[in-house]
């Protein structure tokens, strides 16, 4: 008996290990947004994803849109991880890339996109990034993007 209470304790040791109870309940509970650019919390800093893109392009032609989580590269960890970046044009859903928790793979991808012109009735799109922390919850960031 006292062999199988050890043996619920270690498992149990185990499943608090790889998912800490003390992750903050409410950041699971809506869309996280870096709340003002200029003066970035540490959380902000870390799970923000940032886009890397040039500010106009040509309709037709492709370009980079780099994501990066975040302005400070996340770490990769067993406990703690990125699960997957995606990218929206507007509202409509482009790409996404999983990411595995062995740390392996930082929180970065670079997409290659082209926009037509009908992708941009105003002349402008909006790029939009999520991003899933296990323990932070799912953030968006957004750059403009001119298109000619
Ligand atoms: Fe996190």
């Amino acid at each position: 008996m006292g062999a199988l209470a050890a043996g619920i304790a270690r498992e149990t040791l185990a499943a608090e290990k790889y998912f800490p109870v003390k992750a903050d309940q409410s950041l699971f509970e809506t869309i996280n947004r870096v709340k003002d650019p200029a003066n970035k919390t540490p959380l902000e800093k870390s799970h923000g994803p940032v886009i890397t893109a040039p500010k106009t392009v040509k309709a037709g032609e492709p370009f980079a849109v780099e994501v990066s989580v975040g302005e400070v590269v996340h770490s990769m960890g067993p406990a703690h991880w990125i699960e997957f970046i995606e990218l929206n044009i507007g509202n409509e859903p482009a790409a996404r890339v999983d990411f595995q928790p062995r740390g392996y793979a930082s929180p970065k991808a670079t997409f290659t996109v082209v926009l037509t012109k009908e992708s941009a009735p105003s002349g402008k799109v909006t790029l939009i990034a999520h991003q899933r922390c296990n323990l932070h919850g799912y953030w968006e960031g957004s750059l403009d993007v001119t298109v000619t």
